[in-house]
């Protein structure tokens, strides 16, 4: 049996702390997400945040998790509300992905309305679900949030995804 070499991609190996910040985020970049926009209603109104910590946690009891900076502006309104909505975009949606970074647009002119809990619903993502806090959990610089889904949807549609600081689509391998 005859084994084909292939070409070895020259890779960059580093200790986090001891080298630049980049070199983990870069790392950290190689694991392509998608991208989601958790809501939630505040005292001055609706407030989105956009992510792409999103992961599963638990089928019974349905739970999810994602997580926020602590030196995020909004990290006291996001760990503080009962109840959110995380929505995960599809992949013409980056006009609705920027609205919920620093500096976005955020609800201005778009189509959305508060669910039976108060918290506001993004129309027309590819997936929703509708949560209310399960847990926090304080781990280095960021939060973990954890959710329990007490509605959810989905429809039909091709995701948004984040690979190395970039969005694109997927692609399906050739059958
Ligand atoms: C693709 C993408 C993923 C992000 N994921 C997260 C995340 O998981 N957690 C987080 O706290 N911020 C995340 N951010 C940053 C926030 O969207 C937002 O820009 C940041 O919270 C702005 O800081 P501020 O809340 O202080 O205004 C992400 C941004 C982008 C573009």
């Amino acid at each position: 049996m005859t084994a084909v070499a292939a070409e070895r991609i020259p890779e960059q190996i580093f200790v986090p702390g001891e080298s630049d910040a980049r070199q983990l985020r870069s790392a950290l970049g190689a694991f392509t997400t998608g991208v989601a926009v958790v809501t939630v209603m505040g005292a001055d109104g609706p407030t989105g945040i956009t992510i792409n910590s999103f992961a599963s946690v638990s089928l019974t009891p349905p739970l999810v998790l994602w997580s926020i900076d602590r030196a995020s502006a909004r990290h006291g309104l996001f760990t503080g509300a009962e109840h959110s909505v995380i929505h995960i975009l599809d992949a013409e949606q980056d006009d609705i992905m920027r609205r919920f970074t620093r500096g976005g647009a955020g609800f201005q002119g778009l189509d959305w309305s508060l669910n039976g809990q108060n918290a506001p619903v993004i129309h027309n993502t590819l997936a929703r679900f509708e949560c209310t806090r399960a847990s926090l959990h304080d781990e280095g610089d960021h939060t973990i949030l954890i959710a329990r889904v007490l509605r959810a949807a989905h429809r039909e549609g091709e995701p948004l995804c984040f690979s190395r600081g970039a969005f694109g689509r997927f692609a399906h391998h050739a059958a």
